[in-house]
């Protein structure tokens, strides 16, 4: 889907000129008080009214068109209308909320991706080409926040991963979708801005799919070898550069927590590194660090078979880094952000680490691994004490890291953990910005307790009180040297179910964070 802005003069020409556009659908959007009295149908309604012979009003009248949010009513043109001055081949109209004045609050943020994901459904199933869409709230800061949305939302409703990759079913069930163009209305005043908001929404966008890509591949497909091909073919598409390190690579550093996960595996461990530089080499950069277990089935701590098939998700952590990475490529982001991956397989076999292994971590801390399947930890504390060589500004690491926090925070909130509160204010921030929202959670030292080991520096695990909270604590052991978040996306990665599938998350929040 492409996306541009049409310029309209404010004023002069209102109304009339959003109608003589000849597009598949005109998009109107409007509170529910102007549809309580079908009889006085004012402003942009009372034209459209006019120029649809009375169409909308009847719907009204029949109950077609609910005065709440989020009720639409897709209306298909009649020769007559152009007459009139309605070109549009449909027009959708979209009831939306009282007045949306900021997306910071949580409630307010529900509310508006609820009716803009109905209008959005209404335009994608018709067969529409293209559309404008007349967007009454810009052009304020929030408005251009909600523009960037309009379009990572649009292209949410456009991503069928069966259109994408047809090789896995002999009758591909998903046909590409028939929409290619968004048009938003805009002024010539707040044009440029306006432009700059759609093309970040797309790079967003683009993240996202390539995100959920990875994460919907099958895993003897998405292997750690074929992450490390993505990232190589990223760093020649945006002029990154990238580094993929072997398993001789990985020994030589010394990173024994790593070595000790993917030991089971006959596939070869990877350890990515990609750096966008886009600010002077003087500026220390942001660094993110995405647990990439492209199949966890626990180890010899091996998980229950039912619903085992979803741990090939278990590299949303990685694939959420690397969308980012070509949002930002993309962007031409002005700042330096490097993305570290450590990724392998969690497999049990004869040379699988057994519960109560020691090993001894790449920091030089030893680790009692009690239970093979707290997996996650392990490759990451490696990764975070590698990160210290780029004196970062701030590390943020994203993992499908415990059951546990999907426990506590379901599949709406991403679990945040940081002892800088700084950083966890500009990620809950940019949360709520984007509609990829996070929740804070603890991080106390009081917590550091279960995890003592009677035989090493400390064990993996910390039972089952608090758990994602002890991993993250496990975490907090190798970050000191640097300004951290941990972002447990355990739950908010893929949906299960019928809708099975990645969401592209927390693509959109570090992108907000990053461009913030
Ligand atoms: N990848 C899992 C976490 C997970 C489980 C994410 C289910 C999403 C859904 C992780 O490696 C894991 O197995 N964690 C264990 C830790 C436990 C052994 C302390 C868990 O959460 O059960
Ligand atoms: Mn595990
Ligand atoms: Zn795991």
């Amino acid at each position: 889907m492409e996306c541009s802005t049409k310029v309209f003069v404010e004023g002069a020409l209102g109304v009339k000129a959003h109608m003589s556009q000849a597009v598949g659908c005109l998009i109107i959007t409007f509170q529910a008080d102007n549809i309580k009295n079908a009889k006085k149908l004012t402003g942009h309604l009372g034209a459209l009214n006019t120029a649809t012979y009375g169409a909308i009003a009847k719907a009204i009248e029949q109950g077609d068109l609910e005065p709440q949010a989020g009720s639409t009513l897709m209306l298909n043109a009649t020769d007559a209308w152009a007459k009139l001055g309605l070109k549009a081949e449909r027009l959708l109209l979209v009831c939306t909320d009282a007045d949306l004045k900021t997306l910071a609050s949580a409630k307010s943020g529900q509310q508006f991706s609820k009716w803009l994901t109905a209008g959005l459904k209404a335009l994608i199933a018709s067969s529409a080409k293209d559309a404008l869409w007349v967007f009454t709230q810009l052009p304020t800061k929030d408005g251009l926040s909600q523009a960037r949305l309009l379009v990572q939302l649009a292209r949410e409703q456009l991503y069928k991963f069966g259109a994408r990759h047809p090789q896995f079913k002999t009758k591909p069930a998903e046909k590409a979708p028939k929409f290619k163009k968004l048009f938003v209305a805009s002024n010539a005043k707040n044009n440029k801005d306006l432009q700059k908001a759609l093309a970040e929404g797309l790079a967003i966008a683009n993240g996202m799919d390539l995100t959920k890509d990875l994460g919907n591949l099958p895993p003897n497909i998405c292997t750690p070898t074929y992450l490390g091909q993505t990232a190589k073919k990223l760093a020649k598409d945006y002029g990154f550069k990238v580094q993929v390190l072997g398993r001789k690579e990985i020994e030589s550093l010394k990173m024994g927590a790593f070595l000790a996960v993917t030991q089971g595996a006959t596939t070869p461990p990877q350890f990515i590194v990609i750096q966008h530089q886009g600010a002077t080499t003087k500026e220390a950069p942001t660094v993110l660090v995405g647990k990439g277990i492209t199949f966890d089935t626990g180890g010899i701590s091996l998980k229950p078979g039912e619903g085992m098939d979803e741990m090939k998700y278990d590299m949303c952590g990685a694939a959420s880094v690397i969308g980012t990475m070509r949002a930002i490529g993309e962007l031409k982001l002005k700042k330096n952000v490097i993305a570290v991956i450590p990724t392998c397989e969690n497999m049990p076999s004869g040379e699988a680490t057994r519960p109560g292994d020691i090993v001894t971590s790449m920091s030089g801390q030893t680790i009692e691994i009690l239970n093979t399947d707290a997996e996650g930890r392990l490759i990451l504390c490696d990764a975070l004490t590698y990160v210290e060589r780029f004196k970062p500004a701030a590390v943020i690491d994203v993992a499908t890291l415990t059951g546990a926090c999907v426990i506590a925070l379901g599949g709406v909130h991403t679990g945040l953990f940081s002892d800088n509160d700084e950083l966890a204010e500009k990620l809950l921030t940019a949360g709520k910005y984007s509609l990829d929202t996070v929740w804070r959670m603890p991080l106390d030292s009081a917590y550091q307790e279960q995890l003592k080991s009677n035989f090493a520096d400390m064990a993996n695990i910390g039972g089952r009180p608090a758990g994602s909270v002890t991993a993250a604590c496990f975490l907090a052991r190798y970050t000191e040297k640097y300004t951290w978040a941990h972002l447990d996306i355990a739950g908010t990665a893929w949906k299960s179910g019928a809708a099975k599938g990645a969401t592209g998350r927390p693509v959109p929040l570090l992108v907000n964070y990053l461009l913030a």
